[in-house]
């Protein structure tokens, strides 16, 4: 069995009074691809947020790497990690979402490189040449010195794929990457998915692309409701749900 490269356990969060976290507990190994589906609201963002510290929460423990992220528990007593803990932890996980939040002033090289450059402080140099290296593994190869306006959505999110690979992380997040995106622009950017879940990157994969799940998932997460309703591998979760949230949740999404 491959190690433990996540683990979650009792996690809760709230926003105000209202608990959207209800106790997740979760165990993601080196080289698993999850997916996460659920209906709106049912905390999929909120749970990917946690894991890369962009939300506090008030219980349970998140571990990457054996390492408790943004918490320091001592028996009764949970402070925050300093910032510059928080940082280098948030630096260990890569995140892509529906908006693909490039510089509109920069190339897509210089977005690839600025993390590099500001955040792991290699030379330049160095940093174009990773920048180009993952822009080319993306099929972006000859759009290096493109800037955003110039780039298809497709084109554009993988540029942020590539920005966020590129920076090495233990761990991948992806929250609806394709949902912006007009229908045949889609599968440009779940193939650069697909070749990087083949290669053994870990990942979590919020998303609608119920067909997608099913083919590159080693596991899916049902969430509802701020807890996991059921997780299996793709083939119990989408031909035989066991319960019937996750059977009615199936009929109104888009698996054909
Ligand atoms: N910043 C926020 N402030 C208050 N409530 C929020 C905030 N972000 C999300 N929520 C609420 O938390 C719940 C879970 O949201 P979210 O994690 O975005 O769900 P999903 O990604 O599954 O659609 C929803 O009820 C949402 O309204
Ligand atoms: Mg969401």
């Amino acid at each position: 069995m491959a190690k433990t490269l996540l683990e979650i356990a009792g996690l809760r969060k709230t926003y105000g009074a209202v608990e959207v976290l209800k106790g997740i507990d979760c165990a993601v190994h080196e080289g698993e691809v999850i997916a996460i589906i659920g209906s709106s609201g049912s905390g999929k963002t909120t749970l990917l947020r946690c894991i890369n510290m962009l939300e506090d929460f008030q219980d349970g423990t998140i571990r990457l790497d054996g390492e408790e992220i943004g918490y320091h528990v001592e028996g009764s007593t949970r402070r925050r990690k300093s910032e510059k803990d928080i940082a280098r932890q948030r630096a260990l996980t890569g995140m892509a979402f529906q908006q693909f939040n490039l510089f509109p002033h920069m190339t897509a090289a210089q977005n690839v490189m600025l993390g590099l450059v500001k955040v792991k402080r290699l030379p330049k140099g160095e940093a174009h040449a990773i920048a180009l290296k993952w822009l080319d593994r993306v099929g972006l190869g000859d759009r290096a010195n493109h800037y955003p306006g110039q780039l298809s959505g497709g084109q554009q999110q993988r540029v942020a794929i590539a920005r966020a690979i590129a920076m090495n992380p233990r761990l991948m997040l992806f929250d609806e990457v394709t949902s912006a995106l007009d229908p045949e622009l889609v599968g440009e950017v779940l193939q650069v998915i697909k070749d990087l879940a083949a290669e053994g990157m870990t990942m979590l994969l919020v998303t609608h692309e119920m067909r997608f799940a099913y083919e590159v998932a080693s596991r899916v997460i049902f969430m509802n409701k701020g807890v996991i309703g059921e997780e299996g591998n793709p083939r119990e979760m989408f031909v035989a749900p066991k319960t019937e949230r996750l059977a009615e949740f199936l009929k109104t999404s888009s698996f054909n």
